[in-house]
């Protein structure tokens, strides 16, 4: 093992062992390497600085007029600069401040500065290499994003193991959570929760988030290391009476050694900045050692993999961040427009006449509804509603559809669902 790695361990072994317990072979392997960018940061001051990759003359960098008009808010420095691996640090102290203010119980010292990932996939990834084993348990929801299946069970070769969150009345449901955690035998477990929910659109009131954090607190207290991994891709998009806060701030606010709260975030959906690819990665840890092992591990991820991100999507997104009035106007509209479709939405898919074709689940949130459709296979369906109906939605699986009506004009909303019902009508003949 490279004895930076071993210096890295050997502290993270005196200030938290269980979180040393909790990392993978490649998480207990990596470290952040005294190399070029070491050296070239410790030469920032220097007069002639001939360490970095970048072409220079007297006025700073070297670059394309033509390309340099497409951002004419930002400095040269803020579109053509190498960002660092962890992101521009003016970006991190920004995102920590929204997440503060998001998040009125969680104190600053309680969390890690948000490292800037290549939005959440990645960082979802990153998390993978720094905590999954091959043969790791990775506890998803029954209802989940698909490509949690190719980064921990694929790329990383985990035991994927699903627990249900609806009941049989497609009603939102802990018990199936609680019920799997305390089944657990494993001395270590890495749990997704993704709220609100792809494909499903459900978030939790504060009651059930408070059943889900004891239930993840009794099995820290059985000494099992708890991975949390809180996956808010559509933090924000709330349109009814639930949890508000993430549910990181929560399960950091157990204090539990044993239960180590990961939280990815980003621009991708909150910003509607899909292509921007800036999301972040933020650890429930208060002891500064490990915050700063954390810290270099992950850079040493990054700058293994991507080597950095894309500097002028870091600045995009500190210029509204700086900038928010208009901003936040801007953002709000788009959030009040999804709103008023998860109303017309939710009045459609509750009408009397159509409980014989389908079944909605608890939806309040994000971007999606998912529906059990009875007596038609969903594949069939989907593909019957795309030659005669020209609508497109997505199978999840045999009896599951889901509709995301953050892409279904309101006006339009009716006549989406009245062809779907009448696409199942069709195939139940
Ligand atoms: C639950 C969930 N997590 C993560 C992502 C990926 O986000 P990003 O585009 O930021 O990688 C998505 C995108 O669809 C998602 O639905």
């Amino acid at each position: 093992m490279n004895p930076l790695a071993l210096t890295l361990n050997e502290q993270l072994n005196e200030n938290n062992p269980h979180l040393l317990d909790m990392m993978s072979d490649l998480g207990k392997n990596m470290y952040y390497p005294k190399g070029i960018l070491t050296q070239s940061a410790e030469a920032k001051a220097t007069d002639y600085n001939a360490t970095i990759g970048m072409a220079t003359n007297r006025d700073g960098m070297m670059y394309a007029d033509t390309l340099y008009d497409m951002f004419n808010h930002l400095s040269p420095e803020e579109v053509f600069a190498y960002a660092p691996p962890q992101g521009l640090e003016a970006l991190r102290d920004l995102w920590l401040k929204k997440v503060l203010a998001d998040n009125p119980d969680l104190q600053e010292e309680q969390i890690t500065r948000p490292i800037v990932t290549n939005a959440l996939t990645h960082g979802l990834s990153l998390v993978g290499d720094m905590f999954v084993n091959a043969g790791d348990t990775v506890l998803l929801p029954a209802h989940t994003w698909g490509n949690y299946n190719l980064v921990y069970g694929v790329r990383h070769q985990a035991d994927i193991q699903k627990y249900p969150i609806f009941d049989e009345n497609g009603h939102y449901t802990t018990q199936g959570l609680v019920d799997t955690l305390a089944s657990i035998e494993q001395d270590k477990v890495i749990l997704v929760l993704n709220y609100p929910n792809n494909p499903t659109g459900y978030t939790p009131t504060v009651d059930e988030v408070h059943t889900i954090v004891e239930a993840v607190d009794t099995l820290g207290k059985r000494g099992v290391n708890v991975v949390t991994v809180v996956d808010d891709a559509y933090y924000g998009l709330f349109y009814e009476d639930v949890y508000t806060q993430s549910i990181f701030t929560a399960l950091t606010n157990l204090n539990n050694p044993h239960v180590l709260p990961i939280r990815l975030d980003g621009a991708t959906k909150e910003f509607f900045a899909w292509g921007f690819r800036v999301g972040f990665v933020t650890f429930g840890l208060s002891n500064q050692a490990s915050k700063d092992i954390v810290e270099a591990k992950m850079k040493g991820l990054i700058r293994s993999n991507n080597s950095n991100g894309s500097t002028p999507s870091h600045s995009a997104v500190r210029y509204v961040l700086e900038n928010p009035e208009q901003f936040n106007k801007d953002i709000q509209a788009n959030v009040d427009t999804l709103e008023a479709r998860y109303q017309v939405t939710k009045e459609w898919v509750y009408r009397e006449d159509f409980q014989a074709l389908w079944q909605p689940y608890d939806f309040n949130s994000g971007y999606f509804m998912a529906l059990r459709v009875k007596d038609v296979n969903a594949e069939t369906l989907r593909k019957h509603l795309i030659e005669h109906y020209s609508i497109g939605i997505v199978a999840l699986n045999d009896t599951d559809i889901r509709i995301a009506f953050s892409c279904i004009e309101k006006d339009d909303i009716p006549h989406v669902f009245e062809s779907i019902a009448k696409g199942i009508k069709d195939l139940q003949n």
